[in-house]
């Protein structure tokens, strides 16, 4: 009996090793640029059992994580870089040639900013890709991860096939992804689709090698062709944009006394419609959605096509940052004048750091223009954003910027918001005015306790 017992621990131990996150066949990967992307993807690789080396240009930052100090707030992602750091399959080196050279395997996660008219800066990805050109010593597989305008992937193979000093083949892949910030290292390991734009039979295989555990387990791949492989990731973010943009637009028919949680629940439960990505807001933020609908209509706007439901998209976008605004001044006679407003949540959203195009960047400058006095908290945020507006007063907690606040926005879902005790907020705000923009309180609770809210008298 013992036996048994300890046979099946053996067994179970043999198999959660084998399955289903880790591989066969190890690869040798350099990974170039240690943003989001590059940190979370090199962290998981590693964690399959791959030989991963983050390189980054950024000597400082390697040296910060190679001390073990991660720069981002990533859930879970720190774990799994310290675990894989101990385990000898995950390090960060400034080397980029020498890893270039030891790898069989590189993948480019270069930031690809856009300037205001959405054209796509490709510099980092260009440098990245001559260098990987230029010591190109044996063949590698060359995956590019960044999020890059239709017809880049072409254009990078052009490049390292014009900048080669050795003559080798070599494989570019176009493999966007699909990570969302907050839960990045969840998405990674649990992918709904993987997208691969190939050329060649040799760098499909090489893929299922890397990607063995999630073919195991039958996740959808599509293998498809550059241009088709880069337009399914400018065409996903669109598209879930362009549905947030419509359920704040539909939110805004609260003041026909419309319940939009109960309208997002309605639509949401009509599987053609789907429930995810129909949480109403202060508008959809962060460094992705603005961005790569701005990059997509500068591409087709270059092939003489207009693309208008997207056009729109963003200017719904603006529009509701503005409404939102309006609809808190409203609550103040549109005098805010000397009033001290409380922000809850300056991240673009909850479980991240981040505030890049952050829906709160827009509502304290409107707030500063109209003369209010601005407390914030935010449990992650607070730094980045004291960047951009050192000015207003950064709270220690929540019932810190709430204490004698004339008024309250809340931005960002963070689950403490959530779980506000709202009878003690009632009695130690001047005035008990709440603005709950991501529909996170029980507004029945708010109408009982006395709050005022935007069309609370309906
Ligand atoms: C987005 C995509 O969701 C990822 O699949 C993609 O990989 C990523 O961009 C990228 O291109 O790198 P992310 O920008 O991290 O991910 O954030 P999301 O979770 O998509 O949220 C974007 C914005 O929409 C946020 O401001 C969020 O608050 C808002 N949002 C989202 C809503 O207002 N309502 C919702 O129901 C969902």
């Amino acid at each position: 009996m013992k036996n048994n017992i300890k046979f099946l621990i053996l067994i179970f131990i043999f198999y959660t090793n084998l399955l289903p996150f880790s591989v066969s066949n190890s690869k040798k990967i350099c990974i170039i640029g240690t943003g989001y992307v590059g940190l979370v993807l090199g962290a998981c690789l590693s964690d399959f059992g791959h030989i991963v080396t983050c390189v980054d240009k950024d000597k400082e930052k390697i040296k910060e994580l190679q001390n073990g100090k991660i720069p981002i707030y990533e859930l879970g992602l720190t774990e799994i870089i310290y675990k894989n750091v101990h385990k000898n399959t995950l390090k960060f080196s400034d080397e980029i040639e020498k890893e270039i050279k030891n790898a069989e395997v590189i993948y480019i996660a270069v930031g690809t900013p856009t300037n205001p008219d959405g054209e796509t800066f490709l510099d980092d990805i260009i440098s990245a890709s001559i260098l990987i050109s230029k010591n190109l010593n044996e063949y590698k597989l060359i995956c590019i991860k960044s999020t890059v305008p239709i017809g880049t992937n072409k254009f990078i193979k052009e490049i390292i096939q014009n900048n080669q000093t050795k003559k080798v083949n070599f494989d570019v892949v176009s493999n966007p992804e699909f990570l969302r910030e907050g839960v990045a290292v969840n998405d990674f390991l649990n992918p709904r689709r993987i997208i691969f734009g190939i050329e060649s039979e040799k760098a499909k295989k090489i893929l299922s090698q890397i990607y063995e555990p999630f073919i195991k387990i039958n996740i959808p791949i599509i293998w498809t062709n550059f241009n088709t492989a880069e337009t399914i990731k400018y065409a996903s973010n669109s598209f879930l944009a362009i549905k947030i943009a419509f359920i704040n637009e539909i939110s805004r028919l609260k003041k026909l006394g419309v319940d939009i949680k109960a309208v997002s629940k309605g639509m949401g439960l009509d599987n053609r419609i789907g429930s995810e990505f129909l949480n109403p807001g202060p508008g959809f933020g962060g460094s992705c959605f603005p961005k790569d609908i701005e990059a997509l209509l500068h591409k087709t706007r270059s092939i003489n096509e207009n693309l208008k439901i997207l056009e729109a998209a963003n200017i719904s976008n603006e529009l509701h940052k503005e409404k939102i605004f309006q609809n808190f001044a409203l609550l103040f006679n549109n005098n805010l004048e000397g009033k001290i407003i409380t922000i809850l949540g300056l991240a673009f959203k909850a479980n991240t750091d981040d505030v890049r195009s952050s829906p709160a960047i827009t509502i304290i400058q409107k707030l500063k223009e109209s003369g209010a006095i601005i407390k914030a908290y935010d449990p992650k945020a607070m730094k980045k954003m004291a960047q951009i507006f050192p000015d207003i007063q950064y709270c220690n907690s929540t019932y810190d910027a709430l204490t004698n606040a004339d008024g309250m926005i809340i931005l960002t879902e963070w689950q403490e918001f959530k779980n506000l005790d709202l009878e003690k907020i009632y009695k130690i705000m001047k005035n008990p005015i709440i603005y709950d923009t991501r529909y996170i309180l029980d507004e029945e609770k708010l109408k009982f306790l006395g709050y005022k809210f935007p069309f609370s008298d309906l």
